[in-house]
Formats: structure tokens, C-alpha cells, sequence
């Protein structure tokens, strides 16, 4: 038995010997930016994590989005110890989901109904059945770059964690399946005109992250997302919004609702669940009385509307609403983009951020990123050498240069100082090509 404070190579050996690849989702491993053994992480605190080793980094990967309030947030805590003394599960309705479920659809514009799964996985698969099984059409139009979990429909071409390990068509898909995908270019509105025009009939559903997070963030361009939404009640097929990652990132509530667009169905999850295994999809009433028992379409989930995912939801969602951390959020995150890009500009080396409140991506490139071509177009290497970098210094980003850095409300001025003052000398370690 390996002991408490093994080393993290240790621990990974283990891991590799048990898991594919040593990890249990391909965005967790270190593979693309060139290290063997990731750091595994024994507990957080606020922004801090700590490794088997006892080291502490500073977290922007915040879990991939979730943690917006940073780690073991005492309310947080509370919630899930307090529901967890009278039972973690009932299979029955219970109230903690009526309350979740109340807090949702009160902060979401057009969200009247909805359904609880346990993940965004699932949020997104069962919507695009939904919006099938609705219309009575096959067909969905998503777009490249986008990821939307990793069930059959939506995993071609698809960005995050899928394309960073190099397998953004998976193996295991039916060809039968992707016929009925249509991948268009993100913010190009034409592409999809084209296909309303000569298809529109057997179009389910149009699926897209109102901002892009998983090509990086990209924004949506103007009028994107409007003509998308005009285009799909022309042809009468289902918007869906995927806020996995938006919702509540940017304020209480959606970002379509900063957008001023709204879709027929949503996909929730990560911020949701505080931390817990959750997801949710829903929209219209009518839409949604489409779903079993209350209509044909079929879906169902032991863990769904689980009472510890609703107990920590719901804490999270009440600390956000009281609190609202956002323009604080906003504000150190600005901080920080205006810190990097001076610094890569003294290292002498080309940068763009897109940054939205404290979600943003730093791309290693001349060239603004609008779409999946051109976040792809930027620069694997530096990004690969200024993780690692990073990393020795403490800092902890997500693995791959097509993911985001989350500033979190636990996040203080004087983290970013304290990351600003490492990440000069990371710059000029990129920009001499050297690795310490
Ligand atoms: C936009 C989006 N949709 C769906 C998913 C899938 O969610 P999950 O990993 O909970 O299955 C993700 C995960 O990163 C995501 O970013």
C-alpha cells in the first residue's frame, strides 16, 4: 500500500495501471502539453489546490468550470453534510429538487419546465432526442469546435478535451449516426442558411454554445446567435442553447439572457450542481410535456435530481444570488488579461485573450480567434511550454490551449499579484525555448 503522501508518481502509476491513459476523462491527462504524469490532487481550499506531495497551485482549471465559488465552500459543505446525515438518495420526488428545480427556472428566461439528469453529457443527448422526437426530423446542426459530451450525435468534430488528445471523430460511432449530424463553421451564419434552405425540413435541432468554451472561449459574433435563432423558427426546429459551462458563469442566470437571445431548450450542468454530478435540460412547457411519463419521448436516471446534487446546487445557486460575485470577477479577470498580454508582449511573443467576466483563454498567436480553424491555427508548442512553466511555478491551468482560465469568486486581488509575478518569467522562459 502506497502511503498518504506517496509521490505523484507513484499515485499515477497506480492510476495508469487501472484507468486508460491513467485518468477517467482524456481532458485531465498532461499528454498535450508534453508531460507523462500529471499532478494528482489530493484537496482544495478556495482557489488553492494541494497535490499528494503537499504542493500548493493556484486553480484556474477550477474543475473544468464548476467550482465558481472555489473549493469546499463552507455553505457548500454544510448543504451536502447536512443532506447527507438523512440519506443521499430516495428514488421519489423530493423537495430539495422541487427547490432546485424552482431556483432554475426562476433565474432562466423561458426555462418553464425542466428535467434533472447527472450530467452534461446527458443534458445535451437528451435534449437533441427531445427535439427529435418533437419535430418528428432526424437531422441536428452543430458546430465545429464545440463540445457537447461525449455521446454518439455530437462527438464529430468536437473541441475541449476530444480534439486536445487528437480524436475529435471517435472511433465506435455508427456511420449511420453522424448522417444525421450537419457540422457548419462556428459564427458563419451563411453555412447555415444554406443548409435551412436545402434541408431545413429534416432539421431537428440547431446546438451551439452561445460562447464557445471549448475552442477556447470564442465569442459569439454579432448577429450569430440571432440568426440562428430566426433561422430555427423558420424552419421550425428546435434552438438549443448548451450553457453546460455559461450558466450562472457570467451573472445569476444564462448568458443567453446577457445576449438577448432566447432558446427553446437549455443544457445546465457543472455550476449547477456545486460540485456534485449534475445536469438538466429544459424550455418550453410544451416542448418539455413532450418528455416520459408525460409524453412519448423516453428518459429516465436513477441519480437524476439526486438530493445531494440538489443540496449542493442549491447552496452554490444561494450563495451566487446573495453575493453576486460577478463584477468582481470581471474586474480581476480583466486584471489579469491586461497583466499577460503586456508580459507576452515584453517576452516578444504574439497573444490574443478572449475573455468574458473571469472566464477567458490565452492564445499563443498573432491572429484574433473567431472559430475552431483559428484556435487551432495558434500555437500548440508555447502553449505547451508556458504550462509547464506555470506549473513549476505554481500556477494551475487546464491542460490544453483550447480550454479556459476560470478566476473564481475565491480568487483575490493578491492572487492575482502573486500569479502575475510568476508568469513574467514564464513568458520568457517560453519566449527563450527553454524548459528549467
Ligand atoms: C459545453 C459543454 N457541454 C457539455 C459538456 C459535457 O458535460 P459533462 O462533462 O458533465 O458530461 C461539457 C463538458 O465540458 C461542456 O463544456
Amino acid at each position: 500500500m502506497a502511503t498518504e503522501r506517496a509521490a505523484d508518481g507513484a499515485w499515477f502509476e497506480r492510476a495508469r495501471r487501472i484507468f486508460p491513459g491513467g485518468v477517467n476523462s482524456p481532458a485531465r491527462s498532461f499528454q498535450a502539453v508534453g508531460l507523462d504524469t500529471p499532478v494528482v490532487i489530493e484537496r482544495g481550499r478556495g482557489a488553492w489546490v494541494w497535490d499528494t506531495q503537499g504542493r500548493r497551485y493556484l486553480d484556474y482549471q477550477a474543475a473544468f468550470g464548476p467550482l465558481v465559488l472555489g473549493h469546499a465552500h463552507p455553505r457548500v459543505v454544510e448543504a451536502i453534510c447536512r443532506q447527507a446525515a438523512q440519506g443521499s438518495l430516495t428514488g421519489a420526488t423530493h423537495p430539495r429538487e422541487v427547490e432546485w428545480a424552482e431556483a432554475l427556472t426562476a433565474a432562466i428566461p423561458g426555462l418553464e419546465q425542466l428535467r434533472f439528469v447527472t450530467s452534461g453529457t446527458e443534458a445535451v443527448m437528451s435534449a437533441i432526442r427531445l427535439a427529435r422526437g418533437y419535430t418528428g426530423r432526424t437531422r441536428v446542426v452543430k458546430f465545429s469546435g464545440a463540445y457537447h459530451g461525449h455521446s454518439d450525435a455530437v462527438l464529430v468534430k468536437a473541441g475541449s478535451g476530444a480534439s486536445t488528445v487528437g480524436i475529435a471523430d471517435s472511433a465506435g460511432i455508427p456511420h449511420g449516426v453522424l448522417d444525421d449530424v450537419v457540422v457548419l463553421p462556428y459564427n458563419r451564419l451563411e453555412p447555415v442558411e444554406t443548409v435551412c434552405r436545402e434541408m431545413g425540413e429534416s432539421v431537428a435541432a440547431i446546438l451551439v454554445e452561445p460562447v464557445e468554451g471549448n475552442m477556447g472561449l470564442v465569442h459569439p459574433a454579432p448577429g450569430f446567435l440571432e440568426g440562428l435563432r430566426a433561422l430555427a423558427t423558420r424552419i421550425g426546429a428546435v434552438l438549443i442553447f448548451d450553457e453546460v459551462i455559461t450558466a450562472f458563469r457570467f451573472h445569476y442566470g444564462p448568458v443567453a439572457s446577457l445576449l438577448g437571445v432566447t432558446p427553446d431548450l437549455y443544457c445546465l450542468g457543472k455550476i449547477i450542481g456545486g460540485g456534485l454530478p449534475a445536469g438538466a435540460y429544459g424550455g418550453r412547457r410544451e416542448l418539455m410535456e413532450a418528455v416520459a411519463p408525460a409524453g412519448p419521448v423516453f428518459q429516465a436516471g436513477t441519480l437524476a435530481g439526486n438530493p445531494l446534487s440538489a443540496a449542493a446546487g442549491l447552496a452554490m445557486l444561494a450563495v451566487l444570488r446573495e453575493t453576486n460575485p460577478y463584477p468582481e470577477m470581471d474586474r480581476l479577470g480583466a486584471r489579469l488579461e491586461a497583466g499577460l498580454l503586456a508580459q507576452a508582449r515584453e517576452a516578444g511573443l504574439p497573444a490574443t485573450v478572449n475573455r468574458l467576466g473571469g472566464m477567458f483563454t490565452l492564445f499563443f498567436g498573432p491572429d484574433p480567434v473567431t472559430d475552431y480553424a483559428s484556435a487551432l491555427a495558434t500555437d500548440a508548442g508555447r502553449f505547451a511550454r508556458f504550462f509547464r512553466a506555470a506549473l513549476r511555478r505554481g500556477i494551475y491551468l487546464a491542460p490544453s490551449r483550447l480550454e479556459c482560465w476560470f478566476v473564481s469568486a475565491a480568487h483575490t486581488e493578491a492572487d492575482i499579484d502573486w500569479t502575475l509575478e510568476r508568469t513574467r518569467d514564464a513568458f520568457a522562459e517560453v519566449a527563450a525555448d527553454r524548459d528549467a
